[in-house]
C-alpha cells in the first residue's frame, strides 16, 4: 500500500491505496465520484476526464498516486454554491448531450480549452475536445456549447475550477 493525500473538488484526503490503483477507480470506488465514468479500456473514450491541477487528463490513465499532493476536480465539483458553471449551462441551453455519458468528461475537456484558450474558434475546439468520444448527440451541439461558454462568461469559464461547492 502507498500514502498519498489528494484535494478532490474542495475535499482533503489522506488514503493508502494499491500503489497499481487508477485515479478513475480510486475515484468512483473509494470516494463515490461515480459522476467521471469509464467508457472504453483503451484510453480513447475521454469519458473518465477530470482535472488534475487544473489540466484536463484521462483519469483512466493516471495512477492514484500520481495525484499525491495535488488537487483533482470532478464533474461532481464544477458547480459552486448550487450554481451551474459556465459550460455547465452552455451545455444545459445548447442541448450538448443525449444520454450523457460522454459530457463530464467533455465538459471538462472543455473547461481545461477555455482556460488555455478563452475564445477558441471552431476548429480548435474540434482539436480541444478530440480525445473525447460522443456516440449520439454528435458534435455540432457540443461545438456550440463551448462557443457560447466562451462569449457568455469567458473569464468564469477559464478560472471557476477550484473545485467544490464549499
Ligand atoms: S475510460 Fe475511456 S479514456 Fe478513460
Ligand atoms: S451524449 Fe451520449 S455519448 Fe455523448
Amino acid at each position: 500500500m502507498t500514502r498519498f493525500t489528494v484535494t478532490v473538488d474542495g475535499v482533503d484526503y489522506d488514503d493508502d491505496v494499491e500503489p497499481r490503483l487508477l485515479l478513475v477507480h480510486y475515484l468512483r470506488e473509494r470516494l463515490g465520484k461515480v459522476g467521471t465514468v469509464v467508457g472504453c479500456d483503451t484510453s480513447n473514450c475521454g469519458a473518465c476526464t477530470v482535472l488534475m491541477d487544473g489540466k484536463s487528463v484521462k483519469s483512466c490513465t493516471v495512477l492514484a498516486v500520481q495525484s499525491d499532493g495535488g488537487e483533482v476536480t470532478t464533474i461532481e465539483g464544477l458547480s459552486t454554491d448550487g450554481e451551474l458553471h459556465p459550460v455547465q449551462q452552455a451545455f444545459h441551453e445548447a442541448h450538448a448531450l443525449q444520454c450523457g455519458f460522454c459530457t463530464p468528461g467533455m465538459i471538462l475537456a472543455a473547461v481545461d480549452l477555455l482556460s488555455e484558450n478563452p475564445d477558441p474558434s471552431v476548429e480548435e475546439i474540434k482539436e480541444g475536445i478530440e480525445g473525447n468520444l460522443c456516440r449520439c448527440t454528435g458534435y455540432q451541439n457540443i461545438i456550440k456549447a463551448v462557443r457560447a461558454a466562451a462569449a457568455s462568461a469567458p473569464a468564469a469559464a477559464a478560472t471557476s475550477t477550484a473545485g467544490g461547492s464549499s
